[in-house]
């Protein structure tokens, strides 16, 4: 099978390269020193590899900065690029994999968020999504739209790579006594290497096409996921639990966003997901 990764350097795509890489499966990895997807001819390269699924993990992700200059590069890979990559799927008979977030949905919802509930985002970054996974759907292509949140693992090797929660936390773990966190924002942590083996257990199952939502298993605030870190590390900074309203940022952030997995088997829960990546860095 001929699969095209792309943004394979970041912390999803690298995952995908390296679970997915196996005998029966032929991996065209790229990232954006490879192929620049906003170019006019990235489209037709694309074409030319004739891969069998295309996996997208390609993402303008800086939150805060897409509620003023950001907004210009989430529409073009956020919002755009999805649907033309969906349609080229169609024309080669390929499957697309999308993935998108729990920014899309606006947090007020005490129960969480099922695979069909209505996307109505609070922020940029998450209309951008939304644009994106609504061009994906009428594009008439097979498609995977993947919703996941707070994505940890390691840290991605690409150009703009940003460090996830998770790195910074066991950083500040070394040299900080105290530290603010919020303790609100519940949604559900997700490592990397779990959701890349899922992926491929949705392609090679030929589950139905659609709508999943995929994190480990359990959701927690920042406070409560910074006390696990500490605890994992054996730090010795005390987390503080603060309100959202502590921080000013520009965009607004769901009060909880935990997306609810009523399709697959669950997976492991976070904390378990944690301890082993903890373990290894
Ligand atoms: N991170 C999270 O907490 C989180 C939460 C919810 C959903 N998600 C979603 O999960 C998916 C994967 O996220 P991630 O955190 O793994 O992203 P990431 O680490 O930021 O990786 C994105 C990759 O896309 C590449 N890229 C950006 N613009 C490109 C372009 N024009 N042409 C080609 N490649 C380009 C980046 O390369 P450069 O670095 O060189 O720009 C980078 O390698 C995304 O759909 C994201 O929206 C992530």
């Amino acid at each position: 099978m001929r699969v095209l990764i792309l943004g394979s350097q970041g912390m999803l795509g690298q995952e995908l390269v390296r679970v997915g890489t196996s005998p029966g499966r032929e991996i065209f990895a790229w990232d954006k020193i490879d192929i620049d997807l906003t170019a006019p001819d990235a489209l037709e390269k694309i074409r030319a590899a004739r891969p069998e699924i295309i996996i997208n993990a390609v993402a303008y992700n800086a939150v805060d900065d897409i509620e003023g200059e950001g907004w210009v590069s989430a529409e073009k890979i956020n919002a755009e690029l999805p649907g033309r990559l969906a349609v080229v799927a169609r024309e080669l008979g390929a499957t697309l994999v999308h993935f998108s977030s729990d920014y899309v949905f606006d947090g007020e919802s005490a129960a969480g968020y099922a695979e069909d509930a209505e996307p109505q985002p609070i922020n940029a970054y998450g209309r951008s999504k939304m644009m994106g996974e609504d061009a994906v759907r009428m594009s008439g292509a097979n498609f995977y739209i993947i919703r996941l949140s707070r994505l940890f693992g390691k840290p991605a090797v690409s150009v703009n790579a940003k460090k996830s929660f998770v790195d910074i936390m066991i950083e500040l773990g070394r040299i900080k006594k105290t530290i603010d966190l919020v303790d609100e924002e519940r949604s559900a942590p997700t490592y990397a290497p779990d959701l890349a083996a899922e992926v491929y257990a949705l392609i090679d199952t030929h589950a139905p096409f659609g709508v999943y939502h995929i994190t480990n298993a359990g959701a927690c605030t920042w406070f409560e996921f910074g006390k696990e870190i500490f605890r994992l590390t054996d730090s010795e900074t005390i987390a503080s639990p603060v309100a959202a309203t502590n921080f000013k940022r520009p965009a607004a952030r769901p009060r909880m966003s935990e997306l609810l997995n009523t399709r697959r088997p669950h997976l492991r829960s976070w904390n378990a997901a944690l301890a082993e990546y903890v373990k290894g860095s």
